[in-house]
């Protein structure tokens, strides 16, 4: 972090005054990145799915840049170069080595372990996962609303030759779905989810859901966002999955620790990127 004072997603909801300088600098950029910038495969995919989808990720976390002619592939380079898109990629080795860790104290008392991921999209971490043990009690569930992201999910395994990941459409925030995950899962992981929604309630209480889903000794892991360098240019010019501008709503590590605490759980370790955008949280419920 730089210090330098980030605007607020209060400032960045409202609509920029017309004919004002803000209005036409990002006006500007929504034009190049609509056009010039659907070279990219990147930013193609963003505008087709959403900037904020399980595909887009996906794409990411791949890290091939690929594009029309030399200048697409260019300028899909530096997307995904893009710090906010580097700060991902960091998470992705951040939660898995949390995982790995957590099957490991599982392992060493002959305890299976079964991840689920509410919000998984194709899934690509947890696919790699499911390759680095292939001899060990490991059951895998991704669940997700957009058909488009798990479809993307079970090709992945087929081409990997991957069995024991299941993927089905189910509402991340529905206690009664929460509670039924068939396999039941003893680590709940929200990655990439609660940095999506700007209401603070439904935070709490999908942590409160998932602490009455999970048995003692059971983990909770989420990630949380409490910087973004991009902000601006994110919320002025990129479409999430709903096609609304993408305005991110930040939040400091120890306030989402602080509600998940209130929840019941027990703090284990939290991990921050370089950049210090992305955290991931492991917590126990005792
Ligand atoms: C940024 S992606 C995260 C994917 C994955 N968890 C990861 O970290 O690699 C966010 C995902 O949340 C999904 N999503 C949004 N609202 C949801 C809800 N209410 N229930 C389940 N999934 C939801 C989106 O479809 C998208 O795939």
């Amino acid at each position: 972090m730089n210090g330098k004072k980030l605007p607020r997603y209060e400032e960045l909801s409202k609509p920029l005054i017309i004919f004002s300088y803000k209005w036409f600098k990002w006006g500007l950029v929504r034009f190049f990145l609509n056009t010039v910038g659907r070279l990219s495969n990147g930013v193609r995919i963003g505008f087709r799915y959403g900037f904020d989808s399980g595909t887009m990720l996906d794409y990411v976390y791949e890290n091939k840049p690929e594009g029309l002619f030399f200048i697409g592939k260019l300028i899909d380079k530096a997307y995904l170069d893009g710090p906010g898109w580097a700060g991902i990629r960091q998470r992705k080795v951040h939660l898995k080595g949390i995982l790995r860790e957590v099957i490991e104290s599982n392992r060493k008392i002959n305890k299976g372990t079964v991840i689920m991921d509410v919000a998984s999209g194709p899934c690509r971490y947890l696919i790699e996962i499911k390759q680095e043990h292939p001899r060990y009690d490991l059951k895998i569930l991704c669940r997700d609303m957009d058909e488009e992201g798990l479809n993307l999910g079970r090709k992945l395994c087929s081409r990997l030759g991957i069995e024991g990941i299941k993927y089905e459409k189910a509402d991340a925030f529905s206690p009664e779905i929460l509670k039924n995950a068939n396999p039941k899962p003893n680590v709940i992981v929200v990655s990439g989810l609660y940095e999506l929604f700007t209401n603070d309630e439904i935070i709490k209480k999908s942590m409160g859901n998932i602490f009455t889903a999970l048995n003692s000794g059971d983990y909770f892991v989420f990630t949380n966002q409490p910087y973004h360098p991009q902000l601006e240019l994110i919320a002025r010019t990129l479409p999430n999955r709903r096609k609304e501008f993408w305005v991110m709503r930040l939040r400091s590590d120890n306030e989402v620790k602080s509600w998940a605490a209130a929840a019941g759980f027990k703090h284990v370790k939290t991990l921050l990127d370089t950049y210090s955008i992305f955290s991931v949280n492991l917590f126990q419920k005792q």
